[in-house]
């Protein structure tokens, strides 16, 4: 397995992460959401303008993940003004998962928080996404909270906030 993961800078690379964003978030929160609501999310957060906007004037990060040189996912992170990065997105493709890249991404994120001296990576998780919730277990994350989130168009985010302390 060769996991290359790179920063995302330029508009044909975010284009790539919409498109497998779109195709990632319908498959996993399809059934916990229902479609209108991933509609929705899909066009609020993972849209390219919504990303650019991200990038621009939100200080976020993509990164593309790929094996073999093929796209098979994406990292959103946000540093904030405090010990914290925010680990905004993780995602790997159906067809990728179950083999180890989930915890290569997740190193890099850690190696990527030292490096600007953070102390602590937190995320927020769908309360039923119980597969990603078991991962971020097994790698070291605590629920630290729950948060109710609206997002507009009637619909709420209820989650988790799951958090890891970085170790030297
Ligand atoms: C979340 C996600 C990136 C994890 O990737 P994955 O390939 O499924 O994860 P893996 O199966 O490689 O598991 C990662 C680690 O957790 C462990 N793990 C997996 N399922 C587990 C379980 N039920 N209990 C305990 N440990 C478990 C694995 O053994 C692995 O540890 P190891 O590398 O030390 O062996 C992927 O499932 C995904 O993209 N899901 C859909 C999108 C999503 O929900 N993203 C999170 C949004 S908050």
């Amino acid at each position: 397995m060769s996991v290359e993961i790179t920063k995302v800078k330029y508009y044909p690379e975010l284009r790539r992460i919409a498109a497998i964003a779109d195709e990632i978030w319908h498959e996993c929160y399809g059934e916990l959401l229902g479609q209108g609501q991933v509609d929705y999310m899909v066009e609020k957060f993972q849209s390219i303008d919504a990303m650019t906007e991200q990038i621009e004037f939100q200080n976020y990060n993509y990164l593309s993940v790929c094996e073999n040189g093929k796209l098979c996912g994406y990292i959103g992170i946000k540093p904030e003004d405090c010990d914290r990065l925010f680990l905004s997105k993780f995602y790997l493709h159906k067809e990728y998962r179950g083999r180890g890249i989930a915890t290569a991404m997740m190193n890099y994120i850690f190696d990527e928080a030292r490096k600007i001296g953070k102390k602590r990576v937190y995320l927020t998780v769908n309360k039923h996404n119980d597969h990603a919730i078991d991962v971020y277990k097994k790698i070291g994350f605590a629920a630290v909270d729950t948060v109710v989130t609206d997002i507009g168009g009637g619909y709420v985010m209820d989650d988790f906030i799951m958090e890891y302390q970085i170790k030297e």
